[in-house]
């Protein structure tokens, strides 16, 4: 039986994921598939209720205790929503996936990131993603990028964006194949191109 296909896209605040992941759904409903766009943390009632506490700027947080929020929001995303999804021949787009944890909470808040990595694995029973698209940007940019205010994680120093960004350009080289890192500051469409174009037919 042929399960839907799980394709993330992750990267730095501003990279422009929610804008790319909406036209790839497009795309690949066009090709006639089925298509489910979700987001982390999010994508289910308890796990936006975890998203509101994650990024008020009054919510004080240890930084584990921080991982274990946006795992645990993972977790009840990944079996309610993901795994009957794609079990039912439904392909997804998910706005971020465990690269972000190594790469806020391992890399931008020092945690380790085997741990970070063990939790992940846990909590997704060891879901893989066909594909991972890391919008690559520098941190200036993509904060500059952002409208309204900034929330608690947006709102953190330039050094730890700059930390985050490293992340997930490791991340993408411990995939190796996996992932492909595109260029955020090429146009909406050339950006929506080249994630096509990674993308089985
Ligand atoms: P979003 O703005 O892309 O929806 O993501 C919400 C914020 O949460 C964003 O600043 C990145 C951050 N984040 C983490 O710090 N760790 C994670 O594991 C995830 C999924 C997101």
């Amino acid at each position: 039986m042929a399960g839907g296909r799980l394709y993330v896209i992750d990267g730095p605040d501003g990279a422009g994921k929610t804008t790319q992941a909406a036209r790839v759904a497009t795309c690949l409903r066009e090709r006639g598939r089925e298509v489910l766009v979700l987001r982390e943390p999010g994508g289910t009632p308890v796990g936006e209720a975890i998203r509101d506490v994650l990024l008020d700027p009054d919510t004080d947080l240890t930084a584990t205790a921080e991982m274990m929020l946006y795992q645990a929001a993972r977790a009840q995303l990944v079996e309610a929503v993901v795994r009957p999804a794609l079990e039912a021949g439904t392909d997804i787009v998910l706005d971020r996936f465990t690269y972000s944890t190594v790469a806020y909470q391992a890399f931008g808040l020092g945690l380790d990131a085997d741990a970070v990595r063990q939790v992940a694995e846990l909590v997704t029973g060891g879901l893989k993603p066909q594909r991972v698209f890391i919008l690559d940007l520098d941190p200036e940019t993509g904060l500059e990028r952002l409208q309204g205010g900034r929330d608690r994680i947006e709102g953190r120093p330039l050094d730890f964006h700059r930390r985050v960004r490293e992340g997930f350009l490791a991340e993408a080289a411990r995939l190796g194949e996996g992932a492909v890192v595109v260029d955020a500051t090429r146009s909406v469409d050339d950006v929506t191109q080249a994630i096509l174009s990674q993308v089985e037919p």
